[in-house]
């Protein structure tokens, strides 16, 4: 016999992420302390930040377009490396494009440092405010930049020296860190800072060849240790970044716990990802994936637009995410409890590439008719349906209402959703084109379509009160 279960619409996601009993007066450092910590509202409602790859790597700016990661065999990924900010470490293989291309355009004898002169050059010309704009245009509620990547190299001018490297390949001749903090924070948008603390190729040279090697190049030296944690210290006291973002892992004898506790009680609604591999964190991390369900802990998703973080100029609009699936994707990611940290790779002098403007573009414009189903909403009962025409449907809710989008144009003039009931009198609102017409045609409730559809890839729909669901058994 088939049974119906109705899911209550009143399920409540308020407690997501929260640890009961609410946050400590003061953060000790100790991982139980730290683990009250809640995920704060400004970063489970911003849903869009974006993450900038910018350093020496931006002067060559080369990679082989190999792919997306989960497509390429992880045996061949670091000689052929599609990540163009990898460029220190790939141009050592021999026989990589990367090593190939080096040696044919700038000789065996110019080494990577040898990129510093002309990026620091070329970074006079930057412009932040600008670039704090195109993101703020995005519709990103908050920003992340690379402040030190595996490279070694620093985007702040730090006090702590590097005891493997002159001082003038130390750092950029700008306050890159500093400056875009201010030209994002005057926009109105969350300052966030990546840290390699996991690799650094100033204290480790030896090259990576295989997933094998990874964590082995982790530096374990105290004094490495030590420098990191100055590192971090730097910028928590120089900059109050709002995220923490660190990458790969971090040197055993790094003290975070007491790290974690100083940020904390410096910045209470900072959040710190998950790369640390530490016991507390709050955020995970996928990159270039998502999860394909909805995931009670906060999560962020990453990625390039194409398939590199770094600026990569051999990518061209095959490799490039089209505008409708870059939509595509946040909706999907923010209707399973994610963000999506959507990667820009500026150009050494800090200009963005027409392609990645005119991406961070398409997507501002659908925001801005259909932010009011992404922006601080939660997960609703479930992420997905489809219509009966096939067409793939995401869910959020928000308030007393909950939103369908659809995320392709139905064939028809009718959406129509099995297992949907919508209570009566509900109200239905197309974001952009006005209320429509619906009816509750037994266990399917059927939208009717305006001959034409505002925004062009995904269409957002306003049902309040919030429908419930039947899921049969
Ligand atoms: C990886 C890569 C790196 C990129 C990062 C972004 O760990 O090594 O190049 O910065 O993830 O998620």
């Amino acid at each position: 016999m088939r049974t119906f279960i109705v899911l209550a619409a009143a399920f409540s996601f308020s407690v997501f992420g929260q640890f009961q009993g609410g946050p400590p007066q003061k953060y000790d450092p100790d991982w139980t302390t730290l683990m009250r910590h809640p995920v704060p509202a400004w970063f489970d409602e911003a849903k869009l930040g974006i993450f900038v790859h910018w350093g020496i790597y931006s002067v060559p700016a080369f990679a082989p377009p190999t792919g997306e990661p989960g497509n390429v065999d992880f045996s061949k990924w670091f000689a052929n490396n599609p990540y163009a900010e990898w460029y220190a470490n790939t141009m050592k293989i021999a026989g990589s494009p990367t090593a190939l291309h080096h040696q044919q355009k700038y000789g065996a004898g110019f080494g990577y440092l040898d990129f510093i002169p002309q990026f620091n050059q070329a970074v006079a010309k930057w412009d932040p405010a600008r670039m704090a704009a195109a993101f703020q245009d995005a519709g990103a509620r908050y920003v992340v930049l690379t402040t030190k990547h595996h490279d070694g190299f620093l985007l702040w001018p730090s006090k702590v020296p590097n005891p493997h490297r002159p001082a003038s390949q130390q750092s950029a001749s700008r306050d890159i860190a500093g400056e875009l903090t201010r030209a994002v924070r005057d926009k109105g948008m969350k300052m966030g800072l990546y840290y390699s603390g996991g690799l650094d190729w100033s204290f480790v040279s030896e090259p990576i060849l295989a997933m094998g090697d990874l964590m082995k190049r982790v530096p374990q030296s105290a004094e490495y240790a030590a420098y990191a944690d100055a590192h971090w210290r730097e910028l928590i006291d120089g900059y109050q970044p709002s995220v923490l973002w660190d990458d790969i892992s971090y040197p055993k004898a790094g003290q975070t716990a007491a790290l974690f506790a100083e940020y904390y009680n410096r910045v209470p609604d900072g959040v710190i990802n998950n790369r640390f591999n530490v016991p507390h964190s709050d955020f995970t991390t996928p990159e270039y994936s998502r999860y394909d369900r909805i995931v009670e802990k906060k999560w962020e998703s990453c990625r390039g637009l194409g398939f590199s973080f770094g600026y990569n100029q051999v990518e061209g609009p095959q490799h490039v995410l089209p505008a409708p699936e870059l939509i595509r994707l946040l909706i999907d990611i923010v209707s399973k409890n994610g963000n999506l940290l959507l990667n820009v790779g500026p150009r050494a002098d800090g200009s963005i590439p027409e392609i990645q403007l005119d991406r961070l573009r398409a997507l501002g414009a659908w925001l801005r008719q259909n932010g009011e189903a992404i922006y601080a909403t939660k997960p609703w009962i479930r992420p997905s349906a489809k219509t009966s025409d096939g067409v793939a449907v995401r869910f959020t809710q928000k308030g007393g209402s909950v939103y369908a989008i659809l995320l392709d144009q139905p064939k028809g003039r009718e959406a129509a959703m099995e297992g949907l009931f919508l209570p009566g009198g509900a109200r239905v609102t197309l974001l952009g084109g006005g209320d429509i017409p619906w009816k509750q045609d037994g266990r399917t409730a059927r939208l009717t379509l305006p001959a034409s559809l505002p925004g062009g890839s995904a269409f957002a729909f306003r049902i309040t009160p919030k429908p419930s669901l039947l899921v049969s058994e």
